[in-house]
């Protein structure tokens, strides 16, 4: 085994931080499985940081907050070069002749990885700078990411930064494969690569595609005294280190990089967005020191974005699902950032009001890493004297009705949730998406011409549909209707989470979704839940609390589930095995990391024997059962509120029926666990 894990790391590192392949798909692939066997007969054998681990797995993973070692920090910015002079001037003014070393500044999401004894420990995001989400498991996945160093000289334990990025290969096929879904497009590789990383399934962050690149290294015992050796040694390693950097020793050298770097970085795969600058040595950088914010040894140099200017020839109005106004704008075609752009997003009536946006104006025009470019500025000097200021609309374009605004949204809302056939077919769209019911062959056209022929009026009109006038519909036939009608009976089985995500209730969306179900367990309990109730399910807030109430308070809505439970949808979640009763009306936290199981089959034993799992610690948590490393925040909560802890080992005879504890025995204790109820105060706890 180890000796494959060896090969496999090899491969691993040549392909993905070489890109040199060594070995064919096949064989690599051989290899793997060689060693998942293996690992599979023989579990305490297989290595936490086993080349296996990258493909991930479907397993859930809440994130831990873990505190970091060293603060991140953020670094101080400037778009202007005579500001960099100065900060330039001021350095070597404080510590006299400097180093400097450039680099790029990519655009990605900040990671801090620990290595221990040459073995990845964690990799935590930035978070808050003081602590941030574990999110190892996740980055595991990350092939260019070294789960074990190579070479020799690094020390015992440290940490080393840098940016996780997806790559614009990689961004452009996940949107390429939801927009085929009929999926929201992700805005730029910086958001996706963020929201990438913090996915619940690591097979799913696995398959998309994202790279590591590394900057800058922490801890003791790094075997050099400069930036830039220790990170030549960290590349030695086998951490991918970004070849494009110069040590630069004046101001002119710095210009040149950052010059040089403008233009090319256009032929880079990947996203940047500036140059960083950094003191090369690090007993400079201790005399340099910090602010409270950032390092005064560093600063980061922003590009401008790419900008044109050209003339605005009207806006547009889009509908969407929920009613939300969007305008666009209409361009006279301009080439920008190597393609032609004729339409930019305008997001609402504030903002043109802000930029006093005029029809005939000439716009500035930027595309800052975004898929779709945005208007920021008007240039004044060129307004054609007879223009007037925008007026935004006030009715609806599609239906009439008059626009409203909610309390702290920006945006407009077309009202007309049931009449207003933008609205209408954007939410009949969303009920047949893959991630939805998944009802193949029933895409927008064929909705739109469905409910052009009065066929379809709601969601609930999909399983009422005559199967004769599907068939005559004009360029539909009989085998796309036959096919139609099969996806729509198949449909029936998806998953009750699915389906209350597929009604489209505002702001509940996939995991909503699924916090939802399996806290309630069905759609009854959903549509008579209280605010308040509603917010004891994971991520719930009052936001989307109102929303849920909203949506079951409308009449039409419960019309449509009622038609819809009598076509036979799924409205309950599938029942869990009942083992016992022993939990019966106990409110469980279940938190940190457990050594014989995940902490998924920790929460479905407090289902089977008749618990509830909440995610938060609050007064209604009877007892918590901690793994390793439970957040420090919820520990201290927990001792606050005098709630009782459990290990897993006491869980587990608790389970067994002897609701006894061993090092925290006490009768009393027990007996409290067994018996305590909602309503006994707090004082009343012992703890
Ligand atoms: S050094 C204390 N180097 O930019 C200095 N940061 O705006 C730590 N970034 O949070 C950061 N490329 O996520 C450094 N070559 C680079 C970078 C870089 C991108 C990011 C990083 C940081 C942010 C600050």
């Amino acid at each position: 085994m180890r000796e494959l894990e060896k090969l496999l790391d090899h491969y691993n590192y040549m392909y993905y931080v070489e890109s040199v392949s060594e070995v064919s798909d096949f064989e690599f692939d051989t290899l793997l499985r060689e060693l998942q066997e293996l690992e599979a007969k023989y579990p305490d054998q297989a290595d936490n940081n086993s080349p296996t681990k990258r493909v991930g797995s479907d397993i859930t993973t809440a994130f831990n907050t873990v505190e970091h070692r060293f603060a991140m920090q953020s670094l101080a910015n400037t778009y202007s070069s005579e500001e960099l002079g100065e900060w330039i001037d001021r350095t070597v003014g404080e510590v006299g002749e400097v180093e400097f070393v450039c680099e790029l500044k990519f655009d990605g999401t900040a990671i801090s990885l620990t290595y221990e004894n040459g073995a990845l420990l964690r990799a935590v995001t930035r978070g808050d700078g003081r602590r941030g989400d574990d999110v190892t498991n996740n980055v595991r996945t990350i092939g260019s990411v070294p789960l074990r160093l190579r070479g020799e000289g690094y020390p015992p334990l440290f940490e080393i930064r840098g940016e996780i990025i997806m790559p614009y290969a990689s961004f452009e096929r996940l949107n390429r494969e939801r927009e085929a879904a009929g999926d929201t497009l992700l805005a730029n590789p910086r958001n996706a690569a963020s929201g990438t990383l913090k996915l619940q399934s690591s097979q799913e962050v696995a398959r998309r595609g994202l790279d590591c690149t590394l900057y800058q290294l922490a801890g003791e015992g790094l075997p050099y005294t400069s930036h830039w050796q220790n990170l030549e040694a960290a590349r030695s390693w086998g951490f991918k280190i970004s070849e494009h950097r110069r040590i630069c020793r004046s101001k002119a050298q710095v210009e040149e990089f950052i010059a040089y770097w403008d233009d090319a970085r256009k032929e880079l795969p990947y996203a940047t967005d500036g140059v960083v600058i950094k003191v090369n040595s690090y007993a400079h950088q201790r005399t340099l020191g910090s602010t409270a914010k950032a390092p005064r040894w560093a600063v980061a140099y922003k590009f401008q974005a790419e900008k044109a200017l050209t003339e605005l020839l009207s806006i547009d109005f889009q509908v969407g699902r929920t009613g939300a106004i969007t305008p666009v704008a209409n361009l006279s075609p301009v080439h920008l950032a190597g393609t032609v752009v004729k339409r930019a997003s305008l997001h609402n009536a504030e903002q043109i009001a802000l930029l006093d946006i005029r029809i005939g104006d000439q716009v500035y025009v930027e595309k800052g890493g975004e898929i779709i470019p945005k208007i920021t500025g008007v240039e004044l000097s060129e307004r054609p004297a007879d223009s007037k200021p925008f007026e935004y609309i006030t009715h609806c374009p599609e239906c009439g009705s008059k626009l409203v605004r909610y309390e702290g949204e920006a945006k407009h809302y077309c009202p007309n949730a049931s009449g207003c056939p933008p609205q209408i077919i954007g939410r009949i769209v969303h009920f047949v998406g893959r991630k939805a019911m998944d009802i193949e062959g029933l895409g927008g056209e064929t909705i739109e011409l469905l409910w052009q022929n009065d066929m379809l009026k709601d969601i609930s009109d999909i399983y009422h549909l005559d199967p004769i006038a599907l068939a005559s519909l004009p360029r539909l036939g009989e085998r796309s209707a036959a096919n139609i009608l099969e996806g729509i009976r198949r449909s029936k089985d998806i998953a009750f989470e699915r389906v209350l995500f597929a009604l489209g209730i505002r702001f509940v969306g996939e995991t909503t979704a699924k916090y939802l179900a399996s806290h309630f367990l069905s759609l009854d309990a959903i549509a008579s839940a209280s605010r308040e109730e509603l917010t004891e399910a994971e991520e719930v807030g009052e936001k989307i609390a109102d929303a849920i109430v909203e949506y079951f308070a409308d009449e039409k809505n419960r019309t449509i589930i009622e038609r819809l439970r009598s076509a036979g949808l799924k409205f309950e979640a599938e029942q869990k095995v009942q083992t016992s009763n022993i939990l019966a009306g106990k409110n469980i936290v279940i938190s940190g990391k457990f050594e014989g199981r995940s902490r998924d089959d920790m929460k479905a034993l407090v289902e089977e024997h008749g618990g509830r799992n909440l995610a938060a610690v609050s007064a209604n948590v009877d007892f918590i059962v901690a793994g390793e490393n439970m957040g420090p925040a919820k520990l201290q909560k927990a001792e606050k509120l005098g709630i009782r802890i459990l290990n897993e080992a006491e869980f587990m005879d608790m389970l067994a029926g002897e609701a006894k504890s061993s090092d925290m025995t006490d009768t009393a204790q027990s007996e409290q666990v067994a018996t305590h109820t909602e309503q006994t105060p707090i004082q009343g706890r012992l703890f």
